[in-house]
């Protein structure tokens, strides 16, 4: 499954780069979805926030070695792509682009028709 969206998109401002610390998962709302976002070095990531294997938040996960652990059954995503790498679960959680404009984050969602 390409976890990647396709245009039409919307770029959403989800904060300053400085919002995001390295090593950590935080949520937010972009387009009206539930976004985790993750920074990693110098580069910001943005996941759908639910996992795909149940009905827990990746924002409430722990993260470690570039992967976020879903807090309920401890299944690992990739934080960069959204891959399914370790545990009960399956399916890639979904990715999000996401650029920074004039020293704002930004995340890429789908226009809602
Ligand atoms: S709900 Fe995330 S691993 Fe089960």
């Amino acid at each position: 499954m390409d976890t990647t969206i396709l245009q039409p998109a919307a770029w959403t401002d989800v904060g300053e780069p400085d919002d995001f610390p390295d090593g950590a998962v935080w949520p937010v709302v972009a387009g009206g979805m539930p976004i985790a976002m993750f920074r990693q070095g110098e580069s910001l990531h943005a996941l759908h926030d639910l996992c795909t294997h149940g009905n827990a938040r990746l924002s409430d996960g722990y993260v470690e070695n570039g992967r976020i652990e879903c807090p309920l059954h401890q299944g690992l995503f990739d934080i960069c792509t959204g891959a399914a790498c370790g545990g009960p679960v399956t399916e890639a959680v979904r990715s999000y682009p996401v650029r920074v404009r004039d020293g704002r984050v930004e995340v890429a969602t789908p226009l809602l028709p």
